[in-house]
């Protein structure tokens, strides 16, 4: 059972595939492309991680049955940051630059997958359905 606590998160999940899905296919040729994708996926990125890390993770970090995995999140989050910067500093000519955004790729859907289908489902066992529901407030306060 899925409830509408973490569906805006979700969403924010699909844009940010998306996103990595669209730079896959550009040509290292298209530098304003490139250029402007990565820096709509870093906006994205970032806002998206700071929601779960504000809102979120701590009282998921508090509670036995979420706790490691949140542990993990945050890494995970720390992993795909670095990548990114490290895509951002590359040429966006260089062969290595799609071989990077791949592997920020597969980091990110790693993370995507635990969440959606491990530390939501948990979370929502774990939470009041009050907790829930100002979680959800939260979220969607942030996101307008
Ligand atoms: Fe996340």
């Amino acid at each position: 059972m899925q409830t509408e606590t973490f569906a805006l998160l979700v969403k924010d999940h699909e844009m940010v595939k998306g996103i990595i899905e669209d730079l896959l296919e550009t040509s290292p040729s298209a530098k304003k492309t490139r250029l402007e994708l990565l820096k709509t996926l870093k906006k994205e990125l970032l806002d998206h991680e700071n929601l779960e890390e504000r809102v979120v993770y701590p009282p998921l970090e508090s509670r036995k049955a979420t706790r490691d995995l949140t542990l993990e999140a945050y890494q995970e989050h720390h992993v795909v940051d670095q990548l990114l910067e490290e895509l951002e500093s590359l040429d966006f000519k260089d062969e290595a630059w799609k071989a990077k955004l791949t592997v920020l790729q597969e980091n990110l859907l790693h993370h995507v997958q635990e969440e959606e289908k491990e530390l939501f489902p948990k979370a929502e066992k774990a939470l009041s359905k009050d907790q829930l529901k100002t979680m959800e407030q939260q979220i969607a306060q942030a996101k307008a």
